[in-house]
């Protein structure tokens, strides 16, 4: 049953409805692994156990199984024919993040230890593995024509997303000035891999479930990679103004690691006084310590590196609307995924 409108009126109760429709079909799907990759798994998800009830503060967001759900609708189907779709893109999420903090050496997510801190690495690595296996086992058992389509859209995106994680883990060992210098195109290619590839499949699959043609699937995939750019660029200021008791991820790790990051790209091609502090503090090659790292921080701001990763994510935001205007869909999935934009990337969570 579709509730009515009056409870679907802001973003978190569209996040909470769609994730109600989907954790029976996650649950299940969770179930049906090994014991020991289950357990990891209901860990990463903030689960207490793998029935799926939510411990406090720990569970995602759950926006690519919300954008599946909404996107079966805005083409006039119903949420529950993209619930499979839904719980492959949750699970290939939450695989790539299992995988991420391993590459990224971060040892919280969710409030709580990462896979790899709380079980070890080998556990974590493969419980990745299980749950990959598992959200292409549970999409090509989704019924109907709409299955091999599905599926051939779920493995390009697999594709697309290691090669984003490889661009990004290439990038650490680039300079940071000169001519070999990471440009600001470069990270956004790499950002539509690693993060939009997945939101744009979340969309799209919906829309293929949902019995779209051709035009609406494609605008629905084009308007999540657009998000899925915002997303990411708004992920990178996170990372390094957020609050870690509000994002339940460290703060600047991705400085540490000396990550290619929007705000730092941006603020080093700026020119300026500041901006030459920070290619001059980044290039010593030193670790950064929590001192530097917060001075860094303070000059990637005064270069303008913050405010320029804001209005790449609104450029992509509104391109996303664009998309979403450019075919006629469902009056009322439409204006919640309208809703939804601007929320995903004015978040501090
Ligand atoms: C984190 O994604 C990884 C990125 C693509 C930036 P989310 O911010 O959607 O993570 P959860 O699922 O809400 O924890
Ligand atoms: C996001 O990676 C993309 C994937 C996990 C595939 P990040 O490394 O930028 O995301 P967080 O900040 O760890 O969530
Ligand atoms: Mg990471
Ligand atoms: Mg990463």
């Amino acid at each position: 049953m579709t509730p009515p409108v009056a409870q679907r009126t802001d973003a978190p109760r569209i996040l909470a409805r769609c994730r109600e429709l989907v954790r029976p079909a996650l649950g299940q799907a969770v179930r049906q692994m090994h014991p020991w990759h289950a357990e990891i798994t209901a860990f990463s998800l903030g689960w207490d156990g793998s029935d799926g009830r939510a411990a406090p503060g720990a569970q995602g967001k759950g926006i690519r199984q919300t954008l599946a759900l909404l996107g079966a609708e805005a083409v006039g189907g119903k949420a529950e024919s993209a619930v499979l779709g839904a719980v492959a893109v949750e699970l290939i999420h939450t695989f790539s993040l299992l995988h991420d903090d391993i590459m990224d050496g971060d040892e919280t997510r969710r409030q709580r230890a990462t896979a790899w801190k709380a079980y070890g690495t080998g556990p974590a690595v493969l419980a990745g593995d299980a749950l990959f296996a598992l959200a292409v086992q549970t999409l090509a058992g989704a019924p109907g024509n709409a299955c091999g389509q599905a599926v051939r859209l779920l493995a390009g995106t697999l594709d697309e997303l290691v090669r984003g994680q490889a661009d990004d883990l290439l990038f650490e060992t680039r300079p940071w000035t000169g001519p070999d210098a990471v440009q600001p195109h470069e990270y956004r290619v790499m950002a539509e891999q690693k993060t939009g590839a997945l939101l744009g499949c979340a969309a799209g699959l919906g829309a293929v479930l949902g019995g779209a043609g051709r035009s609406e699937t494609d605008a629905l995939t084009a308007a999540g990679r657009h998000l899925g750019v915002a997303f990411q660029a708004v992920d990178d200021v996170l990372g390094i103004w957020g609050d870690p008791e509000i994002t339940g991820k460290p703060v600047h790790s991705d400085l540490r690691r000396r990550k290619k990051t929007y705000p730092v790209l941006t603020a080093l091609a700026a020119g300026g006084p500041a901006s030459l502090r920070l290619g001059a503090l980044l290039r010593t090659g030193e670790p950064l310590d929590d001192r530097t790292a917060r001075r860094a921080a303070g000059l990637i701001e005064e270069a303008g590196g913050r405010s320029a990763a804001l209005a790449e994510a609104d450029r992509h935001l509104e391109r996303a609307r664009a998309c979403l205007g450019s075919v006629t869909l469902a009056a009322e999935p439409r204006a919640d995924l309208l809703l939804l934009l601007p929320y995903l990337v004015e978040r501090t969570v």
